[in-house]
């Protein structure tokens, strides 16, 4: 597969944390670290994005475009309908009329929690490209999969199967996330992440053309930190990682992604 650069995605998923008035300090405070490290590592770099709780977008969005922040958002879900009656539930037009430039779809809490089946996600990833938002698909496998299956089958059979009506050129990311390493503390090695990025990537290929799969960007996720981003910024097929309890302390959040400008400078 051709050698081609990837802007490294470092996203901050703050699962139900932080209400809006949290959030504005949290970007706050985000953007002020980030300044060093871009003074430091000059503007080449990742591309740092958060996920807020819905009820804090407004504010995000404001924060960003009054300041000209240097962050991008997005949501943690979005609906796979158009509108009508669906309690609870937001629509891509919504997130997209917020300025979102992402949205996580299938994370495992959904799937769990939620019971988001793949055909659903399938649905939503339709709904989020039609409104042009930027879909983060999760994939991953549980502790039971890796020792029944290994590692790569269950997140590739999640990504073909989300793919499956998806024609063209789509822009997306891909979140390679262990079930077993989602806050537990213990994360994949990096040769784990790579071999199955690696995997998730040529299944792009073959689904949608090199092309596609040479552009997507495929993060890794799961108990990341600063200590081990490292290792995983590193691998070829590895553009990033999806970060969730550390992206709510600002200082370790920071630390993940200016290590990674270090790397890439
Ligand atoms: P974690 O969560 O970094 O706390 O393991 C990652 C995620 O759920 O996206």
């Amino acid at each position: 597969m051709a050698q081609v650069s990837r802007i490294p995605l470092i996203a901050g998923n703050w699962k139900m944390n932080l209400d809006h008035l949290q959030a504005i300090a949290t970007v706050q405070k985000l953007d002020w670290t980030l300044k060093d490290a871009r003074h430091d590592y000059g503007a080449a770099g990742s591309e740092v994005a958060v996920f807020p709780p819905f009820t804090d977008l407004r504010s995000v969005q404001n924060l960003i475009a009054a300041d000209k922040l240097d962050i991008v958002f997005g949501g943690q879900d979005l609906s796979e309908h158009e509108a009508g009656a669906y309690t609870g539930e937001i629509s891509g037009a919504f997130l997209k009329g917020l300025d979102c430039t992402y949205v996580l779809i299938g994370h495992s809490e959904r799937r769990t929690l939620h019971g988001e089946t793949d055909q659903q996600l399938a649905r939503k990833f339709s709904s989020a490209v039609k409104h042009g938002l930027v879909p983060v698909l999760c994939v991953g496998e549980t502790a039971d999969d890796l020792e029944v299956h290994g590692p790569s089958a269950v997140p590739v059979a999640q990504l073909r199967a989300t793919l499956a009506g998806v024609t063209g050129t789509p822009n997306f990311v891909i979140a390679y996330e262990p079930v077993w390493a989602i806050g537990s503390g213990q994360a994949a090695t990096p040769d784990q992440a790579e071999q199955v990025a690696a995997t998730l990537r040529a299944t792009v290929a073959e689904l949608l053309g090199e092309e596609t799969a040479d552009a997507t960007r495929i993060l890794y996720g799961g108990s990341v930190k600063s200590s081990n981003i490292a290792g995983f910024m590193r691998q070829p097929n590895v553009d990033g990682a999806l970060v969730g309890g550390a992206s709510l302390d600002v200082t370790e959040f920071a630390s993940i992604a200016r290590f990674q400008k270090h790397v890439g400078t």
